[in-house]
């Protein structure tokens, strides 16, 4: 059963969020904050978001720091909705469509990269591949995703998978984080937990759930949508949300 047309119901679900035109993560702003926390910003500093959806972070640090920002968005409709959204400070903005796994940006350029609630959808190395070469020398990352709280889970990850319609969909545990962060050059330098439904109460995050969620419901099967539920609730229960500071290592030539 579907509530609108038969050929939106298989869409992804990233295209699906396109359509609604806005997206947010998990711990919206509040996690958010605390993720910059950790950060050391300064003025002028180049900072990356990775995968930046309706641009609600890049408005964040735009009010919040004295930095020029890049947001990288595979989907034109997201990437021009960010756009609109950080019109206000259009000469420190800046919002390219592309592709975070061969990023439109030269070497060394960026100081800080960060990705909220992106990287688990994408190829993890080449991601992060791509985020070293772009990362000046000793630049910082920070990455927030759903992270298994214990062990992995094979079944967890199959459901997002059947949920999402996203194959290479992959949660990890933060021991599997850390090291893959090392392999591309990283020094994890903090990592922090947070309970999955770990949110502030603040209403503008509140009603763009709500938008969510009854977008995807107009759009998905009623199967897709109940499982969708079934997945909430089963990363409720397993994961966390993972917080992930580190800084881009020199590359030794001995
Ligand atoms: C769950 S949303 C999070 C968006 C944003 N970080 C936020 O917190 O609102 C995931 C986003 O990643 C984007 N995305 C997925 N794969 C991408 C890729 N390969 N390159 C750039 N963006 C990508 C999606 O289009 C979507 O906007």
């Amino acid at each position: 059963m579907t509530l609108l047309r038969k050929d939106r119901r298989d869409s992804d679900f990233l295209t699906t969020i396109a359509q609604i035109g806005v997206t947010t993560h998990p711990g919206g702003k509040e996690a958010t904050k605390t993720l910059f926390e950790k950060l050391d910003l300064k003025e002028g500093d180049v900072v990356l978001d990775l995968g930046c959806g309706s641009g609600r972070t890049l408005t964040f640090v735009s009010q919040s720091y004295p930095v020029k920002i890049i947001g990288v968005e595979l989907k034109s409709e997201l990437a021009k909705e960010a756009r609109q959204r950080t019109q206000f400070a259009r000469d420190r903005v800046i919002v390219l469509k592309g592709d975070i796994e061969r990023l439109p940006l030269r070497d060394n350029c960026v100081d800080c990269a960060f990705s909220e609630s992106v990287l688990n959808f994408v190829n993890k190395e080449k991601a992060l591949s791509e985020a070293s070469r772009v990362l000046k020398r000793e630049g910082q990352i920070a990455l927030l995703e759903i992270t298994f709280k214990d062990k992995k889970i094979d079944r967890i990850n199959r459901l997002a998978r059947e949920v999402f319609q996203v194959p290479q969909f992959e949660i990890l545990t933060s021991e599997e984080w850390c090291q893959i962060l090392k392999s591309f050059g990283f020094c994890v330098k903090s990592i922090q937990q947070l309970p999955y439904w770990w949110q502030g109460t603040d209403k503008e995050e509140a009603l763009v759930e709500a938008r969510l969620l009854i977008g995807l419901m107009m759009r998905w099967s009623l199967r897709r949508f109940l499982l969708t539920w079934r997945l909430l609730f089963a990363l409720t229960r397993y994961s966390a949300i993972g917080l992930y500071w580190g800084v881009k290592e020199p590359v030794s030539t001995s």
